[in-house]
């Protein structure tokens, strides 16, 4: 395992990245990072907020200055927001010193661990299992650039967390 490289936790909302990740963190004895709550930091207002009152495209600018910066870093386990793949500028910076892990599940395990949040904009929507396959649909061949693909459906984190370190002690 190649100690100083980042551990990247990329995946559709829902798939888990944030509890996987703190696990992860605190096994392996690494700083934990997510680039959502850097991003709220910055802009000293929530996500949802962020999108309401200035709009996804900025949400998304804000977000690659974010992984510029993350990714620069060495040792982490960096925690990234679902749509990070959207911009392909973001993975490639992300693997210069980083592994990436793709955390995938179905549209029914995602929706169970979603509901009932507010603080996801994109699925505050009349149908949200619609909009989840929807998005699932379009980010397919984005997830497809992460170096492992790990299924969080259904799974203990424990569990998730040894296959990780499982790929990483082969990378
Ligand atoms: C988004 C996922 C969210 C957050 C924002 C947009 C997305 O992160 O960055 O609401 O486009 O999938 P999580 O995947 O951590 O919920």
């Amino acid at each position: 395992m190649k100690q100083d490289r980042n551990i990247i936790l990329i995946g559709f909302m829902g798939t888990g990245k944030t509890t996987v990740g703190q696990s992860l963190a605190k096994l392996l004895n690494r700083p934990y990072v997510s680039t959502d709550d850097l991003i709220v930091e910055q802009e000293g207002l929530p996500i949802v907020d962020i999108f309401s009152k200035k709009g996804e495209v900025y949400f998304r600018e804000v977000e690659t200055q974010v992984i510029t910066e993350v990714s620069r870093r060495k040792h982490a386990v960096i925690d990234c927001g679902g749509g990070v793949v959207l911009n392909p500028q973001n993975i490639e910076l992300l693997k210069i010193n980083g592994t990436v892990f793709h955390l995938f599940a179905t549209p029914e395990f995602i929706l169970e661990q979603a509901k009932g949040r507010t603080d996801r904009p994109l699925l505050n929507v009349p149908n949200p299992l619609e909009e989840i396959k929807r998005l699932l649909e379009l980010r397919k061949p984005f997830y497809q650039g992460a170096d492992f693909h790990v299924s969080s459906d259904h799974r203990a984190i424990k569990d998730i967390c040894q296959e990780i370190i499982g790929k990483l002690s082969h990378d």
